[in-house]
């Protein structure tokens, strides 16, 4: 009985109680003094959660693949007060991701935190993929097999002191399977539903995992797709939802319309394709993507 109160079991009524505990109180986040590995912390909601993230106090670990704007971002955070480090790795190699697990283990001993949030996407029709089948390999190495590698690497430590939690940063497209992002969000699936085995077996030593369905977020990625012009959340609002997912530790972070159109799919599941048909007609492949170029949303 007392393993079981010990897990996460309750989690989430426990969170919300410290929650309201700390704003009466003023007690610092759980996330102070601790290690917080963010992916792809140069930009967009990676940059944004590590300046949340070291307002809380917790040691940020940046990782991306641009050693300039590791720097930059470890000045600005610096220069505020907080404490971070940075490491170069690029996510599809997977010996430049075992060099990071290695130098990670070496220099903190277990992390106590991982935002998988490096990533890329494609916006492309499968007519348009026939003969592109890099188009899936390189969304599985970014999206799945980098993050995956990673989060193998760290889980033993964090096993053994008996703490630590994964936040997966996946698409609301798991939950709407949208047209033309068959790629990215099978890459992106693959993580979801990794992330939350993951949860299930390590139950109890008490290591976690949230996938976060995350919506149009006003980032470097969303640029070249017009459609979504003056759309979506701004990388700061995100920022503060993945710090939410960090200090409270849920199994999902989802948002409204992406849990209706789960159902939708489940209830109508024909229905839905119809409303998506219609919408794959309407909004066709941009010049870049009938081009080849990357297409990023
Ligand atoms: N923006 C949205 O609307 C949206 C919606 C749903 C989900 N997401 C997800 O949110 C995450 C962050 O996206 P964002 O919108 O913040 O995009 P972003 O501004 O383009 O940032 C992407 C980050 O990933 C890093 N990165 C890319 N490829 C990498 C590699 N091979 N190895 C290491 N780092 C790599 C980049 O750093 P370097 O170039 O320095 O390596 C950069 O810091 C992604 O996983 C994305 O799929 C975004």
């Amino acid at each position: 009985m007392s393993r079981l109160l010990r897990s996460p079991l309750l989690q989430t009524p426990r969170a919300r109680v410290a929650r309201v505990t700390r704003a009466v109180t003023g007690a610092p986040s759980p996330l102070a003094g601790r290690t917080v590995l963010i992916t792809g912390a140069t930009s967009g909601i990676g940059e944004a959660t590590a300046y949340a993230v070291a307002r809380r106090g917790a040691t940020v670990l940046l990782a991306a693949r641009r050693e300039e704007e590791l720097d930059r971002v470890q000045r600005a955070i610096r220069d505020e007060g907080g404490t971070a480090r940075r490491y170069i790795v690029d996510m599809t190699d997977p010996g430049s991701v075992d060099g990071l697990v290695d130098v990670l283990l070496g220099e903190h001993g277990a992390v106590d935190y991982v935002v998988n949030n490096a990533g890329r996407s494609i916006r492309r029709s499968l007519e348009l993929t026939h003969d592109r089948f890099h188009d899936f390999e390189r969304m599985m190495a970014v999206n799945y097999f980098g993050p995956v590698r990673l989060t193998m690497g760290l889980l033993p430590a964090m096993r053994a002191q008996g703490f630590g939690h994964v936040v997966n940063i996946v698409t609301w497209g798991n939950q709407i399977r949208a047209p033309k992002f068959a790629a990215y969000i099978a890459s992106k699936s693959a993580l979801d539903v990794f992330g939350r085995i993951l949860g299930r077996e390590a139950f109890f030593d008490n290591v976690t995992c949230t996938n976060m369905r995350v919506a149009i977020v006003r980032t470097p990625m969303i640029g070249p797709t017009a459609a979504y012009d003056g759309r979506g959340e701004s990388a700061e609002h995100c920022a503060e939802r993945v710090v939410r997912a960090l200090e409270d530790r849920p199994v999902t972070v989802d948002g409204a319309f992406g849990t209706f159109y789960a159902a939708f799919n489940v209830v109508a599941p024909r229905l839905s394709d119809l409303v998506m048909a219609v919408l794959h007609e309407r909004q066709p492949d941009s010049a870049a993507a009938r081009r080849g170029a990357v297409t990023t949303r």
